[in-house]
């Protein structure tokens, strides 16, 4: 061999060095860990689905604009894009040594110098990325005062859980644009919950008093570890999902991994603000507040008053029963991923969880089937005894509709921030 074509094969090799990971899921799995470094046990609902669109969003745009570059050029746009819109969404929380660190653990990998001539070129891209959609979304409605009044303690009525704030959470998430302009949220509000004097109500009632009580001896261990398991940020544990089902395939195709990345968290995003518009328009109370009622409501005439009875997972959330958002965001991540995976709804992969909750370890599970995933989640809150089966089965189902419904207009909308 000459020593000039030596020399082209080993230039070759040095313009193609790039970080052999896919850089997409670096930044998801940095935002993940973000998270648990600002609250550990997550943000409250909305906005942990809400930043991560915003990131998200962010990301696509500069793969989008950079694709046609090298893979170091895409690599380096798309972490600057993550990085800026990452500060931006955790300013008030002052983390910017911490996001800065993992820009700065990344650089070398990548290989492209930020500071050359195409450097500059991809670090640009990534910054205005980050400025279009931070810029569009600065005042989507979450900086909001929304007021919440009070209600009276009537059976069904929502009220303070044992621990929680005396106001429920994010009364303003209601109203936060949703992505891909999938227009006004009210249209996925849910039909209303059976009422409280209704005999199927005693039915639900009784389930999750039995089933969700912290030392229950009816529940199986399996459902306790099916609430312990799934009790992680849902936005992360879906993250984690579509991680473990795509691997390493997308690594690259940055614009490809950064679109379905793009389309989950814009899915999970709008689910979360269908479910609080439901939430607070039907505001409806917990099974905590409904077992220590100290008066009689059920239509039978039948007590079920326990004043001191407990919930598996402790504290109940702090805000309104109906609709489930964990059991949303399984939906929508189902739907997401199904139509990822051309339209089937198996699949094959373990994930694990990180609850560090009541000493239980990490917990692994095998997921075979997207749906069943889905219903399990909705399932652990019920086990976990925060929520009733009802508010599951309908957040899958509205999670599952608003996430249809987001793919659809995804092409078309994504840049409507
Ligand atoms: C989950 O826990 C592992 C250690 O068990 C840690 O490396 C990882 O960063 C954690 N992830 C998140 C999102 O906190
Ligand atoms: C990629 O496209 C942009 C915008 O069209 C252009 O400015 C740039 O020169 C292109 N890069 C390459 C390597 O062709
Ligand atoms: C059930 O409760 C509602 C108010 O929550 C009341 O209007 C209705 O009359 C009640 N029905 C029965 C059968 O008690
Ligand atoms: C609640 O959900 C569980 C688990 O899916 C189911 O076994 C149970 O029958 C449901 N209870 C009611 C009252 O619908
Ligand atoms: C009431 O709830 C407490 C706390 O969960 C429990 O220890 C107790 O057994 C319950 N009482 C009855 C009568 O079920
Ligand atoms: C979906 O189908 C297309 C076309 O056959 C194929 O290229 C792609 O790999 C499939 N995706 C998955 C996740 O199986
Ligand atoms: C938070 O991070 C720590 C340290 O990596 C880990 O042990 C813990 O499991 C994480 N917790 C959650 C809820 O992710």
């Amino acid at each position: 061999m000459k020593y000039s074509s030596i020399l082209t094969i080993l230039s070759g090799t040095l313009a193609s060095a790039a970080y052999p990971g896919d850089i997409v899921q670096y930044w998801v799995d940095q935002s993940a860990i973000l998270v648990n470094g600002t609250v550990i046990g997550g943000l409250q609902s909305p906005p942990s689905g809400w930043f991560e669109a915003i990131v998200q969003g962010a990301v696509y745009l500069s793969a989008d604009q950079s694709h046609n570059e090298s893979l170091a050029f895409q690599q380096l746009a798309v972490s600057h894009a993550a990085h800026n819109t990452l500060i931006w969404a955790f300013h008030a929380t002052q983390l910017y040594s911490t996001i800065n660190s993992k820009l700065r653990a990344i650089l070398p990998a990548i290989g492209l110098d930020p500071t050359s001539t195409s450097g500059l070129k991809a670090v640009e891209i990534g910054r205005q990325a980050s400025r279009k959609v931070v810029t569009a979304r600065a005042d989507d409605g979450i900086n909001n005062f929304v007021d919440y009044v009070q209600q009276p303690a009537l059976p069904g009525v929502y009220q303070a859980t044992p621990g929680g704030q005396p106001i429920p959470d994010t009364p303003q998430a209601q109203f936060i644009w949703p992505f891909a302009g999938i227009g006004d949220i009210k249209r996925f509000r849910a039909p209303p919950p059976p009422s409280v004097n209704s005999s199927e109500y005693e039915g639900f009632l009784n389930y999750v008093k039995a089933q969700g009580m912290r030392r229950s001896a009816v529940r199986t261990a399996h459902d306790t570890e099916t609430a312990y398991f799934w009790k992680e940020s849902q936005p992360i544990m879906s993250n984690r999902l579509a991680t473990a089902i795509i691997g390493n395939s997308l690594a690259t195709d940055v614009r490809a991994s950064a679109k379905i990345y793009a389309q989950l968290n814009y899915a999970l995003s709008n689910a979360a603000i269908a479910t609080w518009d439901s939430k607070y328009f039907y505001n409806a109370w917990r099974p905590v507040t409904a077992i220590r009622h100290p008066t009689i409501f059920l239509a039978s005439g039948t007590s079920v008053t326990n004043t001191t009875w407990e919930p598996l997972l402790i504290p109940t959330p702090n805000h309104q029963d109906y609709l489930s958002t964990h059991a949303a965001f399984a939906g929508a991540a189902a739907a997401v991923l199904r139509a990822y995976n051309n339209g089937s709804d198996v699949v094959d992969v373990t994930i694990s969880s990180n609850v560090t909750l009541d000493n239980v370890g990490v917990v692994s599970r095998r997921v075979i089937s997207l749906s069943e995933m889905a219903k399990d989640v909705g399932d652990s809150r019920v086990f976990g005894g925060i929520h009733f089966n009802f508010s599951c089965e309908q957040g899958v189902k509205t999670g599952d509709w608003v996430a249809r419904e987001t793919l659809k207009n995804f092409d078309e909308k994504w840049m409507d921030f």
